[in-house]
């Protein structure tokens, strides 16, 4: 299976700016930073803008709040660009501006998980070490025959993990099973018969699909998420001259419709408390202006 997995891999991978060989251990940890919760589309897009604008570690860790919030622009929540900058400040500070070869250095780094810890220790360094994202862990799921993935516990799954993946080749090797995962084995639909697994799946042609999970109840307003709203405001202030607006015109510019009192109760007894708490912006009570954290 591995002969058959890495081959396919060098053959049919997908092709992304932050895939080549020997990588930069910079450009692991912004890609993988930056895919924890974004789509690889849009992060293909933004990613060399980003690292034009800081080429490395000690750039990216002398950004302002406002520079480096600017520059996150079109990748998600915006208060994982303030932790990125503070975890390449805890990189300079702490490690002499090399991101470290260790698991567990790389685990005490703001906003780095294990996930991502084990990302940047087998996609930057080679080294011998298993990675486990949602997609790997349904498709390890699946390869053993469980029907649905939270059946496999998750002390099975990364025993499993540990002894499956080709020891000197844990970057191919898990790459491809992302390529797998995103394209073939996916959540909500299992294309079997172009999968390169096929053969080795206890699951094949009998995968047993997710159902698409219940929206959770997030706090929303007007039947949109404050999360959303939240990204909007962001948004919007990007787009000012000075990446400052009064307040009442950025409400009113955001929703886009008649603000009535509740809008304005929750403007400012939710969503600027929250921006504020993320370090995202500064609001100047005396003057209403709201800008973007300096
Ligand atoms: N998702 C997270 N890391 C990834 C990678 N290196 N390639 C593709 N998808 C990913």
């Amino acid at each position: 299976m591995h002969h058959l997995i890495l081959d396919w891999f060098s053959r049919k991978g997908r092709v992304f700016p932050w895939r080549y060989d020997s990588p930069d251990p910079y450009h692991v940890l912004i890609s993988e930073y930056m895919l924890q919760q974004t789509q690889t589309t849009r992060i293909a897009e933004r990613y060399p803008i980003f690292l034009a604008k800081f080429p490395n570690i000690l750039s990216l860790s002398k950004a302002s709040n406002q520079e480096i919030i600017l520059a996150w622009q079109g990748l998600g929540y915006n208060n994982r660009a303030l932790r990125l900058r503070d975890c390449a400040n805890a990189i300079v500070n702490m490690h002499e501006g090399k991101i470290p070869v260790d698991y567990h250095a790389l685990l005490s780094l703001p906003g780095i998980g294990p996930y991502t810890a084990s990302a940047i220790m087998s996609f930057a360094y080679g080294c011998d070490i298993s990675v486990i994202d949602v997609n790997i862990r349904r498709i390890y799921a699946r390869l053993n025959g469980y029907s649905h993935l939270d059946k496999m516990s998750i002390k099975s799954i990364e025993s499993f993990a540990e002894q499956i993946y080709p020891k000197g080749k844990s970057s191919e090797w898990h790459q491809a099973l992302m390529d797998i995962g995103a394209q073939f084995c996916k959540a909500h639909q299992a294309l079997c018969a172009l999968c390169p697994l096929q053969e080795h799946c206890a699951s094949a042609f009998n995968v047993w699909i997710e159902k698409k999970k219940v929206k959770r109840n997030e706090p929303s307003h007007r039947n949109i998420p404050n999360r959303i709203w939240r990204g909007r405001i962001i948004e919007f202030l990007r787009n000012t001259n000075e990446y400052l607006s009064d307040s009442s015109d950025l409400l009113r510019g955001v929703l886009g419709v008649s603000i009535d009192d509740k809008d304005q109760t929750w403007f400012e007894e939710t969503i600027v408390p929250a921006l504020k708490k993320d370090r995202l912006i500064h609001y100047d009570s005396s003057t209403n202006v709201i800008s973007i954290s300096q």
